[in-house]
């Protein structure tokens, strides 16, 4: 067993033991390496001021994403190649990227520069294009409060993506995927006087662990949990990292099931809906920013239990299975039947998320998903609300409704549901389940809504729906 964590920053190996590992890669960055272009500001991952790109092996490979290093712990970054800011530069020289906010003016106080210059970076290793859309998609994570956003757009307009020089050259991956490939054949464990951590190399292993530990905390993108830690000075004392875990990592698709592994990243998510269920893929393209949707999981989404998470809604009206294994078997539930009340759920203390079973829509369903938020990126939902459904003419012959942020979890609408099935596509019949729909949900007031606002979105939500089929703007998913 390692009790130690390998790791590289700017192609520099890093050892790191004790109690230094419960600490946030940025503290660590900026105290211990002294690198303190990477800025903390919010420490909840809102802002993007300590932006990283976090390079995992991935086929031989490397790949960059940027991630908010406020909310990852280094427990989370084993085996894993960091490049912040001081990395990014070419000989000692600005980078393309850098050249461009001088030349356009793109900072003033210049705090959250590099989380900018960082995230750009990221994006234009993967793509090699400058449109005025794509940069704006990739900074929705990244916040200014003094220079305003036309000018840091400019300057991505302004970078030459091919004057970069691609991350794969300026660190070669060849030592670094040995030193992984051979640091990855055992667990870690490491303690400190106050908590433990354990870095399982594979499931066997990590189900052991919580057979034998069922109150340590699983961590996986840490994007919920680092925030309890670093605002609510959460310490769990056992704790149990998912980073290394093999096989939960992949998104399998066959006969119309997609199977989605517990590490599967909500980045990956997005990409593989895209054309495959494209609603599905827009609720996931607003979903927290690219930093977040790099390192959360749709294991943690649904884990964490949240009657306004995002993801949950489509899994409902899917119908979508949960594996969940301990080392004493597996078994699946309907996520439909998981929550049994306010971030309570059918998981068993020695249990994990090992994957999450999608059915898709068939060619004839269609997919309706719905996120109210006071801003479109980077916030969380007041309401939300999925429907899928099959017409034959104007008539509704099957349909599924799913309200998020109504009641203490996400709930179906059975009687809204039953109601509809059969019914005329019309303004009264969907005035009428409108107010089925509302006597079905209990929304509280809280800082997002009044419960009689909440209840107003659930009827405006139905209306959309038959606003958006009348218009005819719906078509079947493609498969
Ligand atoms: C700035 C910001 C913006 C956000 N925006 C959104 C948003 O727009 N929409 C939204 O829905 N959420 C949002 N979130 C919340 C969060 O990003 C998601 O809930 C994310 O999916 C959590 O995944 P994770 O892997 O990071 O979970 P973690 O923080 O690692 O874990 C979350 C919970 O799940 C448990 N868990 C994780 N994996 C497993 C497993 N395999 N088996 C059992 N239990 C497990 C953990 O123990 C923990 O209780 C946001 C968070 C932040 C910080
Ligand atoms: S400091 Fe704001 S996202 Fe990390
Ligand atoms: S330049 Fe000051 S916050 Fe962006």
């Amino acid at each position: 067993m390692r009790d130690y964590l390998v790791f590289y920053v700017n192609g520099e190996e890093c050892r790191v033991s004790g109690a230094d590992v419960f600490q946030p890669l940025s503290s660590y960055l900026r105290y211990q390496k002294g690198q303190t272009g990477t800025k903390i500001v919010c420490e909840e991952g809102d802002c993007g001021a300590c932006s990283i790109l976090l390079g995992r092996a991935d086929n031989g490979k490397i790949t960059y994403k940027a991630i908010n290093s406020c909310i990852q712990y280094l427990y989370q970054i084993d085996r894993c190649h960091i490049v912040s800011i001081e990395g990014l530069k070419n000989d000692g020289e600005l980078n393309p990227v850098q050249e461009a906010m001088v030349k356009c003016h793109g900072a003033q106080c210049g705090f959250c520069t590099p989380g900018f210059v960082v995230t750009m970076c990221g994006y234009f290793d993967e793509q090699k294009k400058a449109d005025p859309q794509s940069i704006k998609d990739c900074l929705t994570g990244n916040l200014c409060r003094c220079t305003g956003y036309e000018p840091i757009i400019k300057a991505g307009m302004n970078v030459d993506p091919e004057a970069i020089i691609p991350l794969a050259k300026l660190y070669p991956a060849g030592e670094m995927l040995r030193c992984f490939e051979q640091a990855g054949k055992e667990s870690v464990q490491i303690k400190s006087e106050e908590q433990t951590v354990f870095i399982p190399a594979n499931l066997e292993d990590a189900l052991k662990f919580k057979a034998a530990n069922p109150d340590a905390i699983v961590v996986s993108g840490g994007t919920d949990l680092s925030v309890i830690m670093n605002k609510r000075s959460y310490e769990p004392s056992s704790i149990m990292s998912l980073c290394n875990v093999e096989g939960l990592d992949g998104i399998k698709s066959t006969n119309g099931i997609v199977n989605v592994g517990a590490r599967v990243t909500l980045s990956q998510l997005e990409e593989f809906f895209k054309e495959r269920v494209p609603e599905f893929h827009n609720i996931l393209w607003v979903f927290g920013s690219p930093q977040i949707r790099n390192a959360g999981t749709l294991a943690g989404n649904i884990a964490n239990a949240s009657p306004i998470a995002d993801t949950p809604p489509f899994l409902f009206i899917m119908d979508a299975l949960l594996e969940l294994r301990s080392s004493k078997g597996t078994r699946q539930v309907r996520i439909n039947e998981f929550y049994k009340g306010y971030k309570k759920f059918d998981l068993q203390k020695d249990e994990l998320i090992t994957s999450i079973v999608i059915p898709m829509p068939k060619k004839d369903e269609l997919i309706k998903l719905y996120k109210v938020s006071r801003r479109k990126h980077l916030d969380i939902s007041t309401n939300t609300a999925a429907f899928r459904l099959s017409m034959k003419g104007n008539q509704i012959e099957n349909i599924a409704i799913a309200y998020g942020g109504v009641a203490a979890t996400i709930l179906r609408l059975p009687k809204t549901e039953e109601f509809l099935t059969g019914k005329e596509l019309t303004v009264s019949n969907i005035e009428a389940a409108a107010e089925i729909a509302v006597s079905e949900i209990s929304p509280i007031d809280d800082v997002r809504g009044s419960k009689a606002f909440r209840n107003q979105l659930a009827r405006n939500l139905m209306m959309k729906l038959y606003f958006d089929l009348s218009e005819g703007r719906l078509a079947a998913c493609p498969q």
